[in-house]
């Protein structure tokens, strides 16, 4: 039998590479390491490769899949592949694969940690007590905004946008939506509005949209001009859906009240940057698909759609499925 190799770009939860490793036709190669690999370490990874799980913090270019023509699978560990070239892949016959689904209450879930983070200014609160400035309890300590009751505006009404909304009714909250495909099926309870009606209305605005070309800076200073000066931006999507140095802008000069961030540009985002140090952002590391569940479920999910694509089969989830046939037109 002809061996597949296949290269694993980090040490991901367990479940994956066992499920990896036990196919017969699989020669594996793991960069096990929580560390990325070094620009040689990933040369090396993907020398000779023919199918790569791979980490949304590498960037795969048209350039990079000529300069490696055996690969025919990039399995992406994330819902999001904006740092796959899907375009230069399809032209390229390689299949380009995704994990959705899987990390949508885990996603939704770091939304609303923010949300509640940002609101009741629980990170300022918490410095206060670990600098011992915790005072006498004072009706003026520490205000914040109401969460039951507003009005949440979901920008990007996919799969991680619904379980957000979704959360929302928890609450009692008014649910606008917005999203760039119009045929978005309507849910009870939930009014698809104008993006600038959204952004006027809402006291909490959330981002849900993937990274393209036409979302990028979607979240700009005119954009925050529109949105009331209580509201609250989050942001779990990827950060150059927002302008930084527009929110910043924003932040400071009161146009909007407050941000929750777990995506940046660039990430990691040094300490010393301004959002970091503003009182009223609160910045997360990039950790919405972060429990033990989503990730385990990633990792298996990652490794069949990349079994699945070496041996002919439909992927559960591929983002190019024409180059499926191309790939294997003998393939079921
Ligand atoms: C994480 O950001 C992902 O796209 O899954």
């Amino acid at each position: 039998m002809c061996a597949h190799i296949v290269s694993v770009t980090r040490r991901i939860p367990r479940i994956g590479v066992d499920l990896l490793r036990e196919q017969p036709d699989i020669e594996l190669r793991v960069h096990d390491a929580d560390a990325p690999p070094t620009p040689e370490e990933w040369e090396a990874l993907l020398t000779g490769a023919d199918g790569v799980l791979s980490l949304l913090s590498e960037t795969y270019s048209g350039a990079i899949l000529d300069a490696h023509p055996s690969i025919r699978v990039l399995s992406n560990f994330g819902v999001g592949y904006d740092n796959i070239d899907v375009a230069a892949a399809s032209e390229r016959g390689v299949a380009v694969c995704n994990t959705p689904g899987v990390l949508t209450a885990a996603t939704a879930e770091i939304a609303w940690s923010l949300i509640m983070a940002a609101a009741r200014r629980l990170p300022e609160a918490m410095d206060l007590v670990k600098a011992d400035k915790w005072g006498s309890w004072g009706p003026n300590m520490m205000l914040g905004q109401p969460i039951v009751g507003a009005t949440i505006g979901i920008v990007g009404y996919g799969r991680i946008g619904q379980e957000v909304a979704n959360m929302a009714r928890g609450f009692g909250m008014r649910v606008l939506a917005w999203d760039r495909s119009p045929q978005t099926k309507p849910q009870d309870g939930v009014e698809f509005v104008e993006f600038d009606d959204l952004l006027s209305t809402a006291d909490f605005v959330s981002v849900h949209v993937p990274l393209s070309a036409e979302t990028t800076h979607l979240i700009d200073q005119q954009a925050f001009s529109k949105m009331k000066p209580n509201a609250i931006l989050v942001n779990t999507a990827r950060g150059p859906v927002v302008d930084q140095d527009a929110l910043v802008e924003a932040l400071t000069s009161g146009t909007i009240w407050a941000a929750g961030l777990d995506v940046t540009t660039p990430e990691p985002l040094p300490a010393s940057h301004p959002l970091v140090q503003m009182h009223n952002c609160v910045v997360l590391p990039h950790i919405g698909s972060a429990t033990i569940t989503a990730r385990d479920a990633m990792s298996s999910l990652a490794a069949r759609n990349l079994i699945a694509v070496l041996r002919g089969e439909m992927p559960e989830h591929i983002v190019n499925p024409s180059v499926f046939e191309h790939i294997h037109p003998e393939g079921s």
